[in-house]
């Protein structure tokens, strides 16, 4: 049996985190700070130690690549991110960085050469924090995202991706980040080792998830004008409340996603800010950030047209002029079948049980799966919590995850 160093892997859990722009127990690494920075730093380091090899792309994508004794043939990969948002916790993306570091050590332990080279990848910026896109660095590689849209991206302070990138040290062309092109190598399979974020597996008291479909993410600014204006002296019929349309609006997203038919469809309000905000002034302006994802698109696309036409009807009435943008729209992924059946006899044969489930938080894994066959192992998380620094995967449950993915990629590097 392969064995996994659980007690030195979480000192290297324990030691990243202490890499933060927050003191313990909170986690922030933001893209490019200087948590991040020296956080790849100390990522690149166990690579070496652990005898791969390591490039970085334009972007900070990182590949640490353990030579297959066939170096023609394309690598079987895994990974996942180490950047975390404002206030989270130390296992999100971590689990699958250090655990995929730990497996090439166990598997080199066992006397294991590969034929196929296995390589790690760690993906730039899996957070939406700084640019407000998710999975910067996996939808560069995919392709999902072209390099005059990525050089666009300005930050809250109006920093650009290139002068951040720059200035971590990363040149080099952002068009040569994407590996759909013909002759790039694409890897023969992607799979990530994550924390499930949610209380299923934990309820069940099944230590291995295998997903077979990631949700779709989309999000929306909505802006609304309306008329502000003493909030004394003002009468009730003249108003027109901007904060007021974007109260209904709010419920009307979730309205929408409770009534889409699909148990799948999210909905979430979570930027609400109005103009002047005063106790004393009647709302002005407003503006909401919506989170709005399925597993389904034509159910996500359904719902939301009808939260379209709700906030029509809301602002006619109401007075308000609104413009709605589009931030985003990702299509859910399905994952490999094949590759999920081969995770569900590596399961049988170590004996761990495993249910076959959905990932509603979105991952790399859902541009990867544009690249090639992709799925995710998931392991418990503690009360379904993460994003917060109480999130929580115990060692043994960390370690099952890792014997899973030493093993699954022993399968097709061997
Ligand atoms: C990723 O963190 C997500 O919002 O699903
Ligand atoms: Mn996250
Ligand atoms: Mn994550």
């Amino acid at each position: 049996m392969t064995h996994i160093d659980i007690v030195r892997l979480q000192a290297e859990i324990d030691e990243l985190a202490l890499i933060s722009e927050n003191p313990p127990p909170v986690v922030t690494r933001v893209l490019f700070s200087d948590a991040d920075v020296r956080a790849r730093a100390f990522v690149k380091a166990l690579c070496r130690d652990a005898g791969l090899s390591v490039r970085e792309d334009a972007v900070g994508n990182l590949f640490a690549r353990w030579e297959g004794a066939d170096s023609q043939l394309a690598p079987a990969a895994t990974g996942s991110h180490i950047d975390a948002i404002p206030n989270a916790g130390k296992y999100d993306g971590v689990v699958g960085v250090l655990g995929a570091i730990e497996a090439v050590r166990a598997l080199r332990r066992r006397g294991f050469k590969p034929r196929r080279s296995i390589e790690l990848i760690v993906f730039t910026a899996e957070e939406p924090t700084r640019f407000g896109i998710g999975c910067l660095g996996s939808r560069l590689l995919s392709g999902a995202l072209s390099p005059e849209k990525a050089v666009a991206l300005r930050d809250n302070e109006g920093r650009s991706l290139d002068e951040l990138r720059v200035r971590a040290g990363l040149n080099g062309e952002l068009a040569s980040v994407a590996i759909k092109e013909p002759g790039r190598p694409r890897p023969v399979v992607f799979i990530e080792l994550h924390i499930e974020q949610g209380p299923l597996l934990e309820r069940e008291g099944l230590p291995i998830g295998i997903v077979e479909k990631i949700a779709g993410p989309s999000s929306y600014r909505i802006r609304l004008t309306g008329e502000g204006g003493h909030a004394g002296a003002l009468l009730m019929p003249d108003r027109h409340d901007a904060g007021l349309a974007a109260a209904e609006i709010a419920l009307a997203v979730e309205r929408a996603a409770l009534t889409s038919g699909s148990a799948d469809t999210v909905g979430t309000t979570g930027v609400f800010r109005q103009e002047p905000n005063a106790v004393n002034s009647v709302p002005c302006a407003a503006m909401l950030e919506i989170d709005f994802r399925d597993t389904d698109l034509a159910t996500r696309n359904a719902a939301w047209t009808r939260v379209e036409a709700a906030v029509r009807e809301i602002s006619a009435r109401r007075g308000v002029q609104f413009e709605i943008e589009q931030i985003n729209a990702d299509e859910p992924a399905h994952c490999s079948p094949e590759l999920v059946e081969a995770i569900v006899a590596v399961c049988a044969d170590l004996g761990l049980p495993a249910k076959r489930m959905i990932s509603r938080a979105y991952h790399d894994s859902l541009f990867m799966a544009q690249v090639c066959p992709t799925t995710m192992i998931f392991i418990p998380s503690r009360g379904g919590v993460s994003h917060r620094p109480d999130e929580y995967s115990s060692p043994e449950q960390i370690e099952k995850g890792i014997r899973v993915l030493a093993e699954i990629l022993a399968r097709y590097a061997g």
